[in-house]
């Protein structure tokens, strides 16, 4: 009967996938791609290798990865109808909704490469998207600071060619700065997969009909663009640049989010899997500790940040509610540091979660048409009730 039914909203967080490739045990704070810890990987790993593990379940042998390295060196141009797409937007559009349209629109150049059960296109598929989707990242971006885009420099690698397409000019020589290639590279790693999160739980409920990998990781980019999942890393630093502004101390702040006052929210806290200190976060916060002053960061912004840190770890609020910084809590700050605007932060994270994406979509289609995704409900609203005078 209506009303007197209640039930746990946390039963979109039952397991309803098996999967191979990524294991968080959330109350330890433990992350493994493929059985290897996320330190290990960070620490010594690159961001292809960590694409290779991902969607091959093993680390690649050296002439492997240089095989897997150059054929998606080679996929890195844009159609050149392609390219005049990002004409069409405003040039205030935030880089997300372009990116997932020019994913989505990428099905209608490569029909070769659609069929989710042919191991072939779904190899060409594969290699497209993750040598594109850096291209059209840089596009969007130049189309958002009104600087003409750049051809791909498929002699850099590529997170060194992404940089060239966002910071490199024409009129201008560009060295790509070693140290904010490693930096990124490793942050590209930590974002890399995360089981079923939202936007991979999209790309696989997407892909169950049996879109194919371009429709269905357009659709895990618009799941990522929202505040509460890849969009936080944006709104985290709007959070520090209004207490900044305000002079409020991050002690009176975090007072206002204990007091709910009008929906504050400490983004960049809090995780549905992880009731422990997400362990990407400490990765992250280890590299701003390192980096961040290199880079000619804010060093008040972290250093709020910090404060804002200390007192979640403190105080019982936020003890009791298990309230640990994730991964979205530090990456902004040296995002900024690298030179990215906000609008930039969600699109590095779609960048790095591609690989998983893919690989586990590619996980789902392995052994043939899944079943169709199909989640059951428990009807809340009226029970049967006639038509005046039917
Ligand atoms: C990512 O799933 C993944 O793996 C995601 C991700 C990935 O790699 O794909 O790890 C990436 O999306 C990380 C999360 C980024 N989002 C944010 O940082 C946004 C701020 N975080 C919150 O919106 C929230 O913590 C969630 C959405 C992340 C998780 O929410 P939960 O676990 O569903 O928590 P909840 O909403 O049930 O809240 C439990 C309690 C509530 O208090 P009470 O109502 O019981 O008094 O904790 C409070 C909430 O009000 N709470 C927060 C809070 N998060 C939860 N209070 C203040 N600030 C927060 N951030």
């Amino acid at each position: 009967t209506t009303g007197a039914v209640t039930y746990d909203p946390g039963f979109m967080n039952t397991a309803n996938t098996e999967s191979a490739i990524t294991y968080i045990d959330g109350a330890e704070g433990i992350l493994r791609y493929r059985g290897y810890p996320i330190e290990q990987l960070a620490e010594n790993s690159s961001f292809q290798e960590v694409t290779y593990l991902l969607i091959y379940g093993e680390l690649p042998t050296a002439q492997q990865l240089d095989d897997f390295d150059s054929l998606t060196r080679r996929h890195t141009l844009l159609n050149e109808e392609l390219k005049n797409f990002f004409g069409g937007f405003p040039r205030d559009a935030h880089p997300m909704p372009v990116l997932s349209s020019a994913v989505s629109a990428l099905s209608t150049y490569y029909p070769d490469s659609l069929d989710p059960f042919d191991p072939d296109q779904v190899e060409r598929s594969t290699y497209r998207l993750l040598a594109k989707l850096p291209t059209i990242a840089a596009y969007a971006y130049k189309k958002s600071v009104g600087q003409p885009m750049l051809y791909p420099d498929n002699s850099l690698d590529l997170v060194g060619n992404f940089l060239r397409g966002c910071f490199g000019v024409p009129a201008e020589p560009y060295e790509v700065d070693p140290d904010i290639v490693k930096a990124l590279d490793t942050l590209l790693i930590l974002h890399a997969d995360h089981e079923q999160n939202c936007s991979t739980s999209t790309v696989r409920m997407v892909g169950s009909s049996q879109a194919n990998l371009f429709a269905s990781v357009s659709a895990g980019v618009n799941a990522l663009y929202g505040p509460a999942h890849g969009g936080a890393n944006e709104a985290v630093l709007n959070m520090l640049k209004e207490i900044q502004a305000e002079g409020t101390s991050p002690e009176d702040f975090m007072e206002k989010v204990k007091n709910k006052e009008s929906g504050v929210r400490l983004m960049g806290f809090g995780h549905r899997v992880y009731k422990n200190y997400d362990p990407r976060a400490r990765i992250v916060k280890g590299l701003a500790d390192d980096l961040l002053h290199k880079f000619g960061g804010d060093d008040e912004l972290f250093d709020i940040a910090q404060r804002l840190e200390q007192k979640a770890l403190e105080d019982d609020y936020f003890v009791e509610r298990k309230l640990y910084p994730n991964v979205d809590f530090y990456t902004g700050l040296l995002y900024k540091a690298m030179g990215f605007p906000e609008k930039m932060f969600t699109v590095l994270f779609a960048l790095g979660r591609l690989p998983g994406w893919i690989a586990q979509w590619r996980e789902m289609n392995a052994q043939g048409p899944t079943k169709i995704g199909r989640p059951r409900q428990l009807y809340i609203g009226e029970s049967k009730r006639d038509y005046p005078g039917a």
